[in-house]
């Protein structure tokens, strides 16, 4: 690994005023260590020291890697395409940027369920760091069309949870559609609503 690019790294990181106190430990904790790897080898889709899996029956969960990314593509555009969403995604390769870009949050996480190497369900999100602790955002989540209905979301949530429990996460936040089956989905695993609260947008 090149030292000139260890160096770019660390100058150009928010975390460089800190150097004196915890904060650079925190920086290289297991957490974040994907953030390194993925900045010194962007294209290693393998990633192998940084996989987790996990069996549980006929499924694998695990961390997302890049390998990942265009099987979630397809996987996202027949999901949001179906019922109740209908969203009219044009391309794949919109569908690509879009995903894409989630993946490329520094503070991105992310997890994929696998059954017979197919991935069967996909948790897509971010870390937030606010004066209640370290929550994680779900950005997108999914389950194939045809195998919804059959615990494979519920075991998914509960393999991210354990996971980010065990790396000092509080909590779990997601804005979804009042009256979707998803809605009923959250409220059975522990979410609940926030009713203070509402979404704003502008348009341009
Ligand atoms: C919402 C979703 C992630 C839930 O995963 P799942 O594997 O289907 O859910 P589970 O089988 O673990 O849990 C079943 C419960 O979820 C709810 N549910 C949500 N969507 C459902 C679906 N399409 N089919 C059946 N149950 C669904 C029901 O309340 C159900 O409870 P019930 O069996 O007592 O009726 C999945 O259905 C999905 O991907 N839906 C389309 C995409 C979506 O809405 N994502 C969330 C966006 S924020």
């Amino acid at each position: 690994m090149p030292i000139k690019a260890i160096k770019d790294h660390l100058s150009n990181n928010p975390l460089k005023n800190h150097f004196e106190n915890n904060f650079l430990k925190e920086h290289f904790n297991d957490n974040s260590l994907k953030n390194h790897w993925t900045y010194f080898f962007p294209e290693n889709i393998e990633n192998k020291g940084l996989k987790q899996v996990y069996g549980d029956g006929g499924l694998e969960f695990r961390r997302f890697s890049w390998k990942d990314l265009d099987e979630c593509v397809q996987l996202f555009r027949s999901v949001f395409s179906a019922d109740p969403w209908y969203d009219e995604w044009i391309s794949l390769d919109q569908v690509r940027n879009y995903l894409k870009e989630l993946t490329e949050n520094p503070v991105f996480e992310g997890f994929v369920t696998y059954e017979d190497s197919n991935v069967v369900a996909v948790c897509l999100g971010h870390r937030r760091s606010g004066w209640m602790g370290k929550e994680f955002f779900v950005d997108e989540f999914f389950v194939e069309n045809n195998r919804q209905g059959e615990g494979i979301g519920t075991r998914t949530l509960d393999f991210v949870g354990k996971i980010l429990f065990d790396e000092g996460y509080t909590r779990l936040t997601l804005i979804t559609n009042k009256g979707i089956p998803a809605e009923s989905f959250y409220l059975k695993n522990g979410f609940y609503s926030n009713e203070k609260r509402t979404i704003m947008i502008k348009e341009f």
